[in-house]
């Protein structure tokens, strides 16, 4: 199924709220259209905004009209600093925005209808190359999991997260493509449930056995010896390894390193921010209270009580076993090793 589809100038983005219950697409016409479907979760996971967000620069160049009132170039920096701002965690946001920004720059010079299908043509190929470093992922992390494993993971890091196969997820697939013997544990990932809407969804179809708890059976699950490895996605990763992912996923690396259990963490180098040199510098996403109040939209609590509602946490490096990137796997020290990652270039 296609997480997103270009037609006839416009995005069709398929709207993940209404997963697993209703498949629906959202048109957007506009970029702003499709700003709004990012912050409001229609699109997510850290790879598929990037992308989302490509095809919305690439959108604005058709929205942009030449009536002399603005000019195309700063009419084009509104919309990347409006598709920016939408998530404030997620690095690929900034890299496929700025990926987009430099095929801009290089269409210098040409006509309108040139900089719209060059620009559509940088947004096909950043999602096409999403696909290939999903591929090469999961090919270098399904090495790392053993013919018999039950796997915990989080959130939704499957195709739907970035438009590929998957980052984690991906690398559960492959193995499973494999012929390993996998039961997968899926918290449902609270506050709006990527876990249990999305990521059993996707596990269902693809028939890899699976088993849904609430966030807080963790702990159970583990002490019953439930675990053989923990695999997750990733929204930023800081030069020091220290990396932000998906609220809860903190609990889960502590639990994990109790329990002695490897815990994997799958993402592209476009995850990988190395001006953010801790955890500490991670800007962390805060959330609409609503989120927390309800669920699928029904009120579960007292009406405008108090709330807390952070996007993401931070894992400190030291609890993480390895990184899976689409140039290899990293083992500690983290920062040589992300450092070194970098310089063949991230694609
Ligand atoms: O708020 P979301 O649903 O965008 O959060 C998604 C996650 O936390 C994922 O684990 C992360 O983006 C990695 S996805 C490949």
């Amino acid at each position: 199924m296609d997480v997103l589809r270009w037609e006839g100038e416009r995005l069709y983005l398929l709207d993940q709220r209404e997963l697993p219950h209703r498949v629906e697409y959202l048109p957007c016409s506009h970029y702003r259209d499709v700003a709004a479907a990012i912050r409001q979760l229609s699109v997510r996971g850290a790879p598929a905004i990037g992308v989302a967000a490509a095809f919305g620069y690439a959108l604005a160049a058709f929205n942009y009209s030449e009536d002399g009132k603005v000019a195309l170039s700063e009419y084009m920096e509104e919309a990347a600093r409006e598709l920016l701002a939408t998530r404030p965690t997620a690095v690929n946001l900034r890299w496929a925005l700025d990926e987009m920004r430099a095929a801009y720059q290089a269409l210098n010079g040409k006509s309108l209808k040139e900089i719209r299908d060059g620009l559509l043509a940088a947004a096909f190929k950043i999602q096409a190359a999403e696909k290939k470093r999903d591929e090469r992922m999961a090919s270098f992390g399904a090495s790392l999991i053993p013919s018999r494993a039950c796997i915990l993971t989080y959130c939704n890091t499957g195709a739907l997260a970035t438009t590929g196969w998957g980052t984690a997820l991906g690398i559960i697939r492959e193995a499973h493509r494999q012929g390993k013997d996998l039961h997968i544990y899926v918290p449902e990932t609270r506050p709006v449930l990527q876990g249990a809407r999305l990521t059993a969804w996707e596990l269902q179809e693809a028939g890899i056995p699976y088993t849904l708890i609430t966030d807080n059976m963790a702990g159970y699950v583990f002490a019953h010896g439930g675990i053989d490895l923990v695999l997750v996605g990733a929204d930023c990763i800081a030069a020091s390894g220290d990396f932000a992912n998906k609220i809860g996923t903190y609990t889960l690396s502590v639990l994990a390193n109790y329990h002695n259990c490897p815990f994997y963490v799958a993402a592209p180098l476009s995850t990988v921010d190395l001006t953010v040199k801790t955890g500490q510098e991670i800007p962390i996403e805060m959330r609409d209270p609503r989120e927390v109040r309800e669920i699928g939209g029904k009120l579960i609590t007292l009406e405008g009580c108090p709330v807390l509602n952070p996007s993401f946490d931070v894992v400190p490096h030291q609890l993480v076993t390895a990184f899976i990137t689409d140039k290899g796997i990293l083992k500690p020290p983290f920062e040589e090793a992300l450092a070194a990652a970098f310089k063949g270039g991230s694609e």
